[in-house]
């Protein structure tokens, strides 16, 4: 439980909160390289930390992002031309690099020293792995760019999907650090409604978390369902600052970033990638039920939301063959997070003992933005920091082996058989 100060410090995003400005001090995640397909291509709208945005790319290919509001009058630059490396105003026709400099004013007089006297707000922008980033903070506390490994692995080794949560970023970052949810919301067709009285599931994780010069990792161990005299299933989620979290692997990796649209709008970056293993895209996306145009909007909001309730299915309830009725990620996720109201009051919860790495999660965050306001520099941005080696494990381990010793202890990850199915 939290008070009410604390949950307002945590879910506030925009200009001017203590939270806004904290994850301002990150590079984060703009848009898909694949929004902005080729050069001179068609501008988007980008609305990042309750700011809005336009991000383009120039007739040389570089992509750039600016306030939407032109430095004239505050018309759109969403409804501008994108030519001969800048974009256009089309009211009077000032037109914009992606460095935000002015390179023309056509109404202006001949001679005229205006245009050098006059900046359009624009972001400093890095384009990698297929992601267009930025950062918007005072340029005199840029971190170094965090080499994620999923930003380093062949494009082919990657999958990801782009879909909007009609929330508050805490309440997806909370559902992801949760370990607990997944045997109940996901599993729970088989770990209740037909459990197997011989085999049967362990619902009660025990929970440990170790504190990272970039956040926290966190393990969750189970009584191995085949085993539970001799083994452990265990798995870790690394949260990494301000929102990146590194789910248990399952043959490929696979990360979400929460990235906040605003106090109530939250982007979902759900990444497969692989080091090794080529990953079929298009059989992904349809597997996972967040294909545009088919599971999505234009906009990438769930055409299956929470006003049809995410087509919950009652029957499939009743008979037993499904628990949530929902029936697939992101909608049971999304479904669950976005159903507790668009910024969850943390003031009336009761948490219980496998809350623990929630309220863990909270108390790191709290003492960052504290930290933060107090000056000292956010979690996670020295340059030491070997993000290309952050990785979390599923594995089965001997009972006798400590959480603390799980990534020492030679296992191979579980690969299930779904999986493998999108590998190429
Ligand atoms: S408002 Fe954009 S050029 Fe005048
Ligand atoms: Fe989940």
């Amino acid at each position: 439980m939290l008070t009410r100060e604390e949950n307002e410090l945590l879910t506030r995003v925009g200009p001017g909160t203590p939270m806004g400005g904290m994850l301002r001090r990150y590079w984060i995640p703009a848009c898909l390289s694949e929004e902005l397909p080729e050069s001179d291509c068609d501008p988007i709208r980008v609305r990042l930390l309750g700011e809005d945005l336009v991000a383009f790319r120039d007739s040389s290919g570089r992509p750039g992002v600016l306030e939407e509001y032109c430095p004239h009058r505050g018309a759109s630059l969403h409804l501008g031309r994108n030519e001969e490396g800048g974009l256009r105003c089309i009211y009077h026709g000032w037109k914009m690099d992606v460095d935000g400099n002015v390179l023309d004013m056509p109404c202006e007089p001949e001679g005229s020293t205006f245009k050098e006297r006059v900046k359009a707000v624009a972001y400093p922008v890095r384009e990698q792995g297929r992601t267009i980033w930025v950062y918007m903070g005072p340029r005199e506390h840029m971190p170094p760019f965090p080499n994620f490994e999923w930003t380093l692995v062949p494009d082919g080794n990657r999958s990801i999907a782009k879909v909007m949560e009609e929330a508050n970023w805490l309440q997806a970052v909370e559902g992801t650090v949760d370990s607990s949810h997944a045997d109940v919301l996901h599993n729970g067709a088989d770990t209740l409604l037909n459990r197997d009285p011989n085999r049967p599931a362990d619902t009660k994780p025990e929970i440990g978390f170790r504190d990272t010069a970039y956040g926290f990792w966190t393990c969750s161990w189970r009584r191995h369902q085949d085993d539970p005299e001799h083994f452990n299933r265990v798995h870790t989620t690394n949260m990494i600052l301000p929102f990146f979290c590194l789910v248990p692997p399952r043959g490929h990796y696979h990360i979400h970033s929460y990235v906040p649209m605003d106090d109530t709008h939250t982007w979902d970056y759900s990444i497969y990638y692989s080091p090794t293993l080529t990953i079929n895209h298009e059989k992904t996306m349809a597997r996972r039920t967040v294909m545009p145009g088919v599971d999505l909007y234009p906009d990438r909001r769930k055409i299956r939301n929470l006003s049809n309730d995410y087509g919950q299915d009652r029957q499939a309830m009743r008979e037993r063959r499904s628990f949530s009725g929902i029936g697939d990620n992101p909608h049971e996720d999304h479904g669950i997070q976005e159903s507790m109201g668009p910024i969850l009051d943390r003031s009336r919860e009761h948490l219980g003992a496998v809350d623990v790495g929630i309220i863990h999660l909270r108390q790191v965050l709290l003492e960052a933005v504290r930290g933060f306001q107090r000056g000292e520099p956010p979690l996670g941005i020295a340059p030491s920091i070997a993000y290309d080696q952050i990785r979390s494990l599923r594995r089965i381990l001997p009972r006798e082996v400590p959480w603390t010793e799980a990534y020492d202890y030679p296992a191979e990850d579980i690969f299930p058989e779904y999986a493998k199915e999108l590998i190429e």
